[in-house]
């Protein structure tokens, strides 16, 4: 069947809070669905299922760029989209490259004792007895910490950061916003990076404009797009990992113990929060460079497609009980961080900040504990990022558990 022939489902603003029912209910029609995205106009096909979520993240017919379509040419837009995310063979292999070396398993092991202090120091300075946004003082600081340290950018304007990633992100930004925070972020960038090229530090933007000096390999305009990519990548999902996370082991009180009882639980437990909570919902845009036949469906020239990662990770044909969170189950698998050749450069990061988060977290409030019904709490306008508006939550720093298996938290802050 073809776009023309099925009538695409407007999805509503109930889609942030709530996406997984919504595939559900769209995978049993069929795993690639035509819909209009809340805050969109045009239909594009939306893939729930998990065999057509892999599928089409390793279908070459499915690319990142178009001729001819794209910002205009000059634009602040057309500066910030030209990295690898952005990007298709051989330009993506090329942008890759230059950071893949930067987050392998092995270098990020080095930053463990230091996103150790810095955990420490966030868990320490959060109030106690009172009602407190786990989101502002614990899950956003710590990864915009770490991926500021990382790439050399002052901490102070942090709060900027995440006025203007929300922007990028966001479904619902009106026009005019999304141009002026995108403009800002350029600027920034172009300061910064002019800043350092004066003045070299220890850090991963100070090499890479080494590298875009020392040859050909990146025009400035990637390199600004490239601080962008990994400022926005870096932070703004490994937030949702640790807030969703967090709530969902409020809402599964057993698992919660589970953990609690067995911190050697901590690896396999962050594997199944990625897959549960899904802190990138969708994958990036891509458009049919050539037809496509995929779950039944005839994707046409020029079609827009979204791979919902939420959706092909509580697909029942791949995970047996999906919608139930069981903390020691094998999620591998899961596609929480992509599939193929943009899966997520930051996969090891992201996974050790969130074992040490939670790690900190559990052993220090054994009394945690919601401040408000689930029902009220409020997710961000996207269809991106699956992510919280805030956390409340009371926090009871007593009673610190001994884990059942003897096993201590690595915690070495
Ligand atoms: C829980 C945390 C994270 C999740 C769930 C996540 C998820 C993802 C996903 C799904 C993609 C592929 C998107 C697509 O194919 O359209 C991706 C790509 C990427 N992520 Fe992450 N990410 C996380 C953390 C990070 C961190 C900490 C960094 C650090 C810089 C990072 C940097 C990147 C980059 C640079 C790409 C592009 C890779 C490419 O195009 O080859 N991510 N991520």
């Amino acid at each position: 069947m073809t776009a023309p022939e099925l009538a695409a489902e407007h999805l509503g603003a109930g889609y942030f809070a709530d996406p997984y029912s919504v595939h559900a209910r769209l995978r049993t029609r069929r795993p690639v669905s035509p819909v209009v995205l809340p805050g969109g106009d045009a239909p594009a096909w939306l893939i729930t299922g998990y065999a057509e979520a892999r599928a089409a993240l390793t279908d070459p017919r499915l690319r990142k760029s178009m001729p001819g379509w794209g910002p205009e040419p000059g634009s602040v837009f057309a500066v910030l989209e030209q990295h690898m995310l952005n990007s298709d063979p051989p330009d993506h292999g090329r942008l890759r490259r230059l950071v893949n070396k930067a987050f392998t398993a092995r270098r990020v092991e080095q930053l463990r004792p230091r996103i150790n202090a810095i955990t420490a120091g966030l868990r320490d300075g959060i109030p106690t007895r009172a009602e407190v946004d786990l989101l502002a003082s614990f899950a956003f600081p710590l990864p915009i910490t770490v991926i500021c340290e990382l790439l050399g950018i002052p901490a102070g304007e942090r709060d900027d950061f995440r006025e203007w990633s929300t922007t990028v992100v966001s479904n619902t930004a009106a026009p005019d916003v999304m141009y002026a925070h995108a403009t800002a972020m350029v600027g920034y960038f172009r300061a910064l990076l002019a800043a350092k090229r004066r003045e070299p530090t220890d850090d991963l933007l100070s090499a890479l404009i080494a590298a875009r000096d020392s040859d050909d390999s990146l025009s400035e305009d990637e390199l600004v797009s490239m601080a962008f990519l990994l400022l926005v990548a870096g932070h703004e999902t490994t937030v949702n990992l640790i807030a969703s996370g967090v709530l969902a082991l409020l809402l599964n009180p057993r698992e919660l113990d589970r953990l609690r009882a067995r911190p050697s639980l901590i690896g396999s437990a962050v594997g199944e929060l990625l897959r549960y909570v899904a802190p990138v919902s969708h994958a990036t845009f891509r458009c049919a460079a050539e037809p496509v036949d995929l779950g039944g469906v005839h994707i046409g020239r020029g079609d827009a497609v979204f791979v919902a990662l939420s959706g092909a990770n509580r697909d029942p044909a791949r995970f047996g009980d999906p919608e139930g969170l069981d903390l020691g189950r094998d999620s591998s698998g899961h596609l929480a961080f992509g599939h193929g050749i943009h899966y997520c450069v930051g996969a090891p990061l992201a996974r050790l900040e969130a074992e040490i988060a939670f790690a900190a977290l559990l052993s220090r409030f054994a009394g945690m504990r919601l401040a408000v019904p689930a029902e009220s709490l409020r997710w961000r306008p996207s269809t991106l990022i699956h992510g919280l508006e805030s956390l409340p939550v009371r926090l009871d720093p007593a009673g610190t558990a001994e884990p059942a298996d003897g096993i201590p938290v690595r915690w070495d802050a």
